[in-house]
């Protein structure tokens, strides 16, 4: 696991494939997660290493007040321990970078795919006009709906807007998005776990995990 060298990303810490992960035995998981697990690619103590020092990167950065912006569900558990660990930082370190949370969840227009834009429910949308604005994703995969995101955000006239995602996935669907901030590169594989769902499950798990064959099939959704 190594620095991107690519200065045109963000520097991230690189997962370089699904080889290098860690075997699931050695780490304590839920019980009822056992079986549909093939391995840990992220401990959950490494993901809390690498998002205190981003919490450090952004207060170096962001001077003015903040608005943080985590997009449910996925974005609850890296949105929480982040905006804990700027907490720290203005608590315990003298720095002093104000913070207002908010929090929304993104629905497609299902009737018009090439809008370029989302619909966000669960704020008032006007209180970001002027705002610095940074934005907690959990995965950027293809880079569209964060794309999206940005686009719709913007019309309401933000100061600044930022976006950070904790995972950013090697995929040949990029689009090409990059994140102002990401904990971590990950190789072409489904993960869960830290809050990543599939189909709702494994949200409660602590680890980021490669889904096994056995997990996807027991939770597939019924079609
Ligand atoms: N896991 C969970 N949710 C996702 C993923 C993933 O790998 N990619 C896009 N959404
Ligand atoms: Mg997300």
């Amino acid at each position: 696991m190594t620095e991107s060298s690519n200065k045109a990303h963000a520097s991230c810490i690189v997962i370089p494939d699904a080889e290098n992960t860690y075997p699931l035995d050695q780490f304590a998981v839920p019980q009822h997660y056992k079986d549909d697990l093939n391995s840990v690619m992220i401990p959950n103590g490494l993901i809390l290493n690498r998002l205190e020092k981003l919490a450090q990167d952004i207060v170096e950065d962001i001077h003015a007040p903040l608005v943080v912006l985590c997009v449910l569900k996925g974005g609850h558990q890296v949105f929480s321990d982040l905006v804990n660990f700027i907490k720290q930082l203005n608590t315990r370190a003298g720095r002093s970078l104000p913070l207002s949370l908010e929090f929304i969840r993104m629905k497609s227009y299902h009737n018009d795919q090439s809008s370029g834009k989302v619909e966000i429910i669960g704020m008032n949308m006007s209180n970001l006009k002027g705002k610095h604005v940074l934005v907690v994703e959990d995965i950027v995969d293809t880079g569209r709906s964060l794309v999206k995101l940005c686009n719709t955000l913007n019309e309401q006239g933000p100061e600044t807007l930022r976006t950070f995602s904790l995972l950013l996935k090697r995929t040949p669907h990029s689009n090409g998005f990059q994140p102002d901030y990401v904990g971590f590169e990950i190789p072409d594989e489904f993960v869960v776990g830290y809050c990543l769902d599939y189909n709702e499950y494994f949200r409660d798990l602590d680890h980021i995990c490669i889904i096994s064959p056995v997990g996807r099939e027991k939770y597939k959704e019924a079609a």
